[in-house]
């Protein structure tokens, strides 16, 4: 299969990228910046993977980077790039959410949109694989901004896979809930809020230090078991939306929806 990733420079997205191309699919590699293309290539050389991996720079807010991937011959596309800005709900500076929206949701909706024309008018089938999270199920105090994009993505890739139906076309549409997983992304997030001076909340440091410990604590170091799952979303030609790991995390999002939803 020929897979396009966005925001793999590290993390899930790289490592997905890896695993994909050593069972021998060819993957668009893509990074948020230019400046990241060097140091991934030289990891890819360093696994013998070069002749799997193409890299290249795709900014997903920029209409000049989304249209590179219009002549590209593309079987899945994987929409993992995303950005986290942390803020209570009472004080979040709407500019700040906006931008959280551009990336994760409106951005992400473009790049795809892109995809889908050409697979419409090409007669070809497709697969799109939204990178939502638990946090798109589960309220987190002080992430609501991130929560809602990765809710909307949540109804966007339902919705999305109604109605690609309604065209008869093989284009699979697939949802993946990861729980946390300490790449770092969380902790940027989460302490980002601490940098806008002005707030309602006069313990917002000690907030933050017992949240970062919390989510170090829950969190995976290996992102084994979620690149497994996003490979398996990739690879998997059956109608399922729905892919989420790790266990742990899946049977206390699970308890939670029971208890309160
Ligand atoms: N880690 C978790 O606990 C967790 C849990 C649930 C879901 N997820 C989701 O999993 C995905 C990967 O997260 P991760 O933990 O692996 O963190 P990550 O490495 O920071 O992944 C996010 C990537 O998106 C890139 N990015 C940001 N803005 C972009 C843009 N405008 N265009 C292109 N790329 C852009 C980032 O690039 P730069 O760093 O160069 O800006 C980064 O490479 C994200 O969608 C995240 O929401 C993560």
């Amino acid at each position: 299969m020929k897979v396009l990733i966005t925001g793999a420079a590290s993390n899930i997205g790289f490592s997905t990228a890896i695993s994909l191309a050593k069972l021998d699919n060819y993957v668009y590699l893509t990074v948020h910046h230019e400046y990241e293309i060097e140091k991934v290539l030289e990891k890819v050389k360093e696994l013998k993977l070069e002749n799997n991996i193409e890299c290249f720079k795709l900014d997903i807010t920029l209409e000049s980077d989304r249209k590179k991937i219009r002549d590209l011959d593309i079987d899945c596309l994987v929409n993992n790039a995303a950005i986290g800005i942390g803020g209570s709900m009472v004080e979040i500076p709407i500019d700040l959410m906006k931008e959280n929206f551009e990336v994760n949701v409106f951005s992400t909706l473009r790049l795809t949109q892109i995809y889908l024309a050409h697979l419409i008018a090409e007669g070809k089938s497709g697969k799109v694989v939204f990178m939502s999270s638990i946090a798109g199920i589960i309220p987190i105090s002080f992430l609501g901004s991130y929560c809602a994009t990765k809710a909307s993505l949540i109804m966007i890739a339902t919705n999305l896979r109604k109605e690609v139906r309604l065209l008869n076309k093989d284009i699979k549409v697939k949802l993946i809930e990861p729980g946390i997983y300490n790449t770092g992304f969380n902790d940027i997030m989460i302490e980002n809020k601490l940098e806008r001076k002005n707030t309602y909340f006069n313990d917002l440091e000690s907030i933050t230090l017992k949240q970062k410990k919390l989510f170090e604590l829950i969190g995976h170091d290996n992102l084994e078991s979620i690149t497994r799952k996003i490979v398996e979303a990739v690879l998997d030609d059956s109608n399922k939306l729905l892919y989420r790991a790790p266990l742990s995390q899946v049977i206390m999002t699970k308890l939670y929806m029971l208890l309160f939803k």
